[in-house]
């Protein structure tokens, strides 16, 4: 059975896209606080979420609710769990303190139960001289003891390797990596390098979008539209190529009596990374928590593997990510 547990996600799509586009206070909170109490009591243990993660008057939506809902937790739980931001790398946070001030705000959300801060994405292929910087900046903020963690995000395998050795040479570590992966990204080399890196330096492999929004749930007979319009276009384009993957999800998720979400998770399990899904209510939490009960056979996760590489359409990758 792999070690690697399973993240929940406050993010954009899951619960994020509600929290911009059609969140009610007040209702949709209660909800949102159900799904994360469901979730941390189960045992998912590390929190995902970002500074850009709600806009306009909503900004900083989901790690304020997140903020909010740590204080009910006890400290005993509270010390078991990863709370993780992005800090979004924006063009005006520039410098080496470019990011404290957005430290600052979202340590605030949070109440300051922020145990690990990421950058949201490598700025190398637009402005490679910022990434340097800013990470810097953190690792003084490391350094202050006002942060206990660094990670990166959308970060591809060679600036992986440079910014780790980087922060290295100061004796800091980079403790993650988030990088989209489920069944629907394109297999590559680079997510090989980036695995081996991981496992060479203890980095923890995040996955992220592990059910391609949602994607690799739909059973091959269903054609459901999703409500937002980003969304919809996705589940068009992408349901009528996964037919074939969807239907051995669904094989294999009948043998075990599981959902197709629990198999599209354990998938990722069995490449040593660790999921963050995005969860919208409890029903999705205890759903997410029973993939760990079980874990796919080897033969299993070549099926899936294979299928994968033949799959006909893909998730589209974040334009930002380095090589
Ligand atoms: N670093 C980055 O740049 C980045 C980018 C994207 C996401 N993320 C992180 O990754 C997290 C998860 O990614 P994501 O939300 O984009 O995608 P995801 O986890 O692949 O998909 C989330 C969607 O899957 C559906 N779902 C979840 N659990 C389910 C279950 N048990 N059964 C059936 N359907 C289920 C829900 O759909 P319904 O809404 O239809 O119920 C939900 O909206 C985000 O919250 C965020 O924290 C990071």
């Amino acid at each position: 059975m792999p070690k690697k547990t399973i993240g929940i996600g406050f993010g954009t799509w899951a619960w994020g896209n509600k929290l911009v586009w059609g969140y009610k206070a007040g209702t949709d909170d209660i909800l949102l606080k159900k799904t994360f109490f469901e979730a941390i009591n189960g045992g998912l243990d590390l929190v995902d979420s970002a500074d850009s993660y709600g806009t306009g008057s909503l900004f900083g939506q989901s790690e304020k609710l997140i903020g909010d809902f740590l204080e009910e937790l006890p400290k005993r739980k509270l010390k078991k769990i990863t709370i993780a931001t992005k800090l979004a790398p924006f063009p005006w946070r520039i410098g080496r303190n470019g990011l404290n001030k957005a430290f600052q705000q979202s340590n605030q959300r949070l109440k300051g139960n922020m145990t690990r801060v990421q950058l949201h994405w490598s700025t190398y292929r637009y402005a490679p001289w910022q990434e340097e910087q800013l990470l810097n900046g953190l690792g003084d903020l490391y350094e202050k003891g006002l942060i206990k963690e660094i990670g990166l995000s959308n970060t591809g395998p060679k600036r992986l390797n440079f910014l780790f050795q980087n922060l290295k040479k100061r004796g800091i570590k980079i403790s993650s990596i988030q990088m989209q992966l489920s069944l629907l990204t394109k297999p590559s080399l680079e997510d090989e390098n980036i695995k081996n890196i991981c496992e060479e330096n203890e980095i923890e492999y995040l996955a992220y979008s592990p059910l391609g929004l949602g994607i690799l749930t739909v059973p091959p007979d269903k054609h459901p539209e999703p409500k937002t319009f980003l969304r919809q276009k996705l589940f068009q384009r992408i349901l009528p190529k996964t037919v074939e993957l969807r239907t051995l999800l669904t094989n294999i998720a009948k043998k075990y009596s599981v959902s197709q979400a629990q198999v599209a998770l354990n998938w990722i399990r069995s490449h040593g990374a660790k999921p963050i899904v995005g969860i919208r209510n409890p029903f999705q939490a205890k759903d997410a928590i029973s993939a760990l009960n079980w874990s796919l056979t080897k033969s299993e996760k070549q099926n899936l593997d294979f299928c994968r590489k033949e799959c006909l359409a893909n998730m589209p990758q974040n334009p930002f990510t380095s090589p």
